[in-house]
């Protein structure tokens, strides 16, 4: 099977775990692409969705999903997204999409994150996958340096030749470099740094459920 075969039929797995007559959250990148193909079968039987990337908000509503604001709706039963690593804890490494604070944010408010990714996404330890941290462009190169002092390289992500810029109008670093054992403490830490708006390291909103599409089929792994 190819990767797109994966994603897609990890995309429509999620779909069992979408409360019937509820908001579900959304999240982005090309497996929830697949998702939100899916979901748009079942449109009729959702409230609609909160999502987290004015990319997803385009598709939901292409569709004709219905996109709430997530000010306007309290807790969500559960938030489907990806993921770029994920560990045998259900930690997870996320940001490729640069949707990460808004991913944390639409996590935090959702009671279980279903995480939908094919086999490659799998790995021991986290920290192969340059980590993506959301910046307050001042405190750029002074965040740099603290990543140095952690034995990592930090890159401003560029876009055509300027730096991109997120739908929070801020900048993403791409860390290399890093072994994170402890993802905890290192999303704690790195939280706190001035400037830092968000750490892609999703650990305290890990993943309940893993959807890994596999040769095999769509394994299950709850954590
Ligand atoms: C978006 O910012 C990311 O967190 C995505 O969830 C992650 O990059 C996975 O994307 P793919 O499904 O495209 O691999």
């Amino acid at each position: 099977m190819t990767q797109d075969e994966l994603k897609t039929l990890v995309g429509r797995a999620a779909l069992h775990y979408v409360a019937l007559g509820e908001i579900v959250g959304v999240g982005t990148g090309s497996t929830v692409n697949k998702f939100i193909e899916a979901l748009a079968d079942i449109k009729g039987q959702i409230k609609g969705a909160v999502s987290s990337s004015t990319a997803s908000t385009e598709r939901l509503r292409a569709l004709g999903i219905p996109v709430f604001d997530a000010n306007e709706v309290g807790e969500l039963a559960v938030y489907i997204d990806g993921a770029d690593e994920i560990d045998g804890r259900g930690y997870m490494i996320k940001g490729g999409g640069a949707a990460l604070t808004r991913e944390k944010i639409v996590a935090a408010q959702s009671r279980r994150f279903i995480c939908i990714a094919d086999e490659s996404k799998k790995v021991a330890r986290l920290g192969g996958f340059p980590l993506p941290v959301e910046v307050i462009p001042m405190a750029t190169q002074r965040i740099v340096r603290q990543f140095q002092a952690l034995g990592g390289t930090a890159k401003v992500r560029l876009k055509d030749g300027r730096p991109l810029v997120t739908d929070n109008g801020q900048h993403i670093l791409d860390v290399t470099g890093l072994q994170i054992g402890e993802p905890l403490a290192f999303e704690t830490e790195v939280n706190q740094w001035p400037g830092v708006v968000t750490v892609g390291v999703f650990a305290h909103q890990k993943a309940a459920v893993c959807l890994l599409g596999t040769a095999g089929g769509v394994q299950t792994i709850n954590y």
